[in-house]
This record gives structure tokens, C-alpha cells and sequence, in this order.
């Protein structure tokens, strides 16, 4: 039952400026091009993660490093590239007075969320186990507890 409130709860911690985006986990991406293609090549191994829960900084080392992403090759046309940099800069934790920015200090270049003070403490009271479970496997795995896909029906 808690579960299915987080989502929603996300709303509000993570757009701190207070705008109208929809910017839970799950939330829908921009419809523009960046939007479409960053949901499409970036959400081809797992959920295209929230662009405001890490700074225009981490994503643009992520994209310069494509060809080593975690023991993956999820490399990229230059063109595409730049296309899903730009996107995700301007929809960025820095660009977006996100919360996910508490605690980073100006060198800091996260590459995981995970790694985020933010991150860490939002999940401190999740224990170890849940995140190893069967049906997570993966801290990275957030759709597996963060379930706020919209319409009806509740948590499971
Ligand atoms: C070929 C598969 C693949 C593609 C395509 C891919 N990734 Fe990943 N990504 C991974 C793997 C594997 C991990 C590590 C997941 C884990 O530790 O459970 C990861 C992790 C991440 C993380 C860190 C998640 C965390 O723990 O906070 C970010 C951020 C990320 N990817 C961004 C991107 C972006 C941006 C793109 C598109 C440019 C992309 N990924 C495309 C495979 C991929
Ligand atoms: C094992 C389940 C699990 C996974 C996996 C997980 N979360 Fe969470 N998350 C939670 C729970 C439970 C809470 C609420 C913690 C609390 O209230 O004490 C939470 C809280 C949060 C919050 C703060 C919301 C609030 O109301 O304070 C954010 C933001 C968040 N998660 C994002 C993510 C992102 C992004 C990922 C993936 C990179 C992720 N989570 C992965 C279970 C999970």
C-alpha cells in the first residue's frame, strides 16, 4: 500500500520549483523529439530514468561514455547522441531546481543515481534485502517498487 504512494509523493519532492511537469518515476516524457528518442534508445535495457534526478554534469559523462555504460555497449549515433544530451541537460537537476541536487557539491559528478546523497537518503529506511530480492535484483531496478504509471487501479 505504501508503495503505490510514492509516486505520487514524487511530485512534489522532486519539483521543488513547484511547475506543473509530471515528474514521477514513471511519469510520461516530454513529447518533443529529445523526449521521444531519449524514451526509445535510452529505455531500450531499462526504464529511461528521471532527467532531473541527476545534474546536466552526470548526464553528459554518461553520454560521452557510451560505449562503457556499466559493462554495456549502448553506444550511439553522434547525431542521436547530442540530440538525448541536449534533452537531458535542459530537463537536468541543475536546470530544474531539483532536489536530487541536496548534498551534491559542485565536483561531484554522479553516475548513478544510486550514488546520490539524495537517492541514499530517501532509501534509507528500505532494507538491504528488498533491493537483492528475486523480483528487484538491482538498486536500478526502480519500477519494480515505484509503480506511478497513471490511471487507476493502485498498488499490487
Ligand atoms: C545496452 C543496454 C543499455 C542501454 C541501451 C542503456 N543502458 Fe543505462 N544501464 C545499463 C546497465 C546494464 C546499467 C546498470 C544497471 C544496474 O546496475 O542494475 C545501466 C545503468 C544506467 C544508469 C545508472 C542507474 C543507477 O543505478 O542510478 C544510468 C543513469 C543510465 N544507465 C543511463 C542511460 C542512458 C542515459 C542511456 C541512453 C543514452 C542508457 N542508459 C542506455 C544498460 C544500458
Ligand atoms: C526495493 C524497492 C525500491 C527500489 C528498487 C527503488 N526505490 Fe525509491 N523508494 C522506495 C521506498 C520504499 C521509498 C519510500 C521510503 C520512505 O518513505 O521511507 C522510496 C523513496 C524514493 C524517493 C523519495 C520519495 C519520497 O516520498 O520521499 C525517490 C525520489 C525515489 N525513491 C526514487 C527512486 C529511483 C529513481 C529509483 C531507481 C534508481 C528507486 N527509487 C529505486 C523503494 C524503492
Amino acid at each position: 500500500m505504501r508503495l503505490a504512494v510514492v509516486g505520487v509523493a514524487l511530485l512534489a519532492i522532486l519539483a521543488a520549483g513547484g511547475g506543473a511537469q509530471r515528474t514521477g518515476i514513471g511519469a510520461a516524457l516530454a513529447a518533443d523529439a529529445g523526449g521521444q528518442l531519449y524514451g526509445k534508445e535510452c529505455g531500450a535495457c531499462h526504464m529511461p530514468y528521471p532527467p532531473m534526478m541527476l545534474p546536466a554534469r552526470s548526464w553528459h559523462t554518461l553520454i560521452s561514455g557510451l560505449n562503457r555504460h556499466f559493462g554495456e555497449n549502448a553506444s550511439l549515433d553522434p547525431q542521436t547522441a547530442q540530440t538525448i544530451a541536449g534533452y537531458l541537460s535542459t530537463n537536468a537537476a541543475d536546470a530544474r531546481g531539483s532536489r536530487a541536487m541536496e548534498g551534491l557539491g559542485p565536483n561531484d559528478v554522479p553516475l548513478r543515481i544510486t550514488d546520490t546523497p539524495f537517492w541514499i537518503d530517501a532509501h534509507e529506511g528500505v532494507s538491504a534485502k528488498r533491493f537483492t530480492a528475486p523480483a528487484v535484483r538491482s538498486k536500478s531496478n526502480c519500477l519494480a517498487c515505484h509503480r506511478d504509471k497513471g490511471g487507476g487501479g493502485g498498488g499490487d
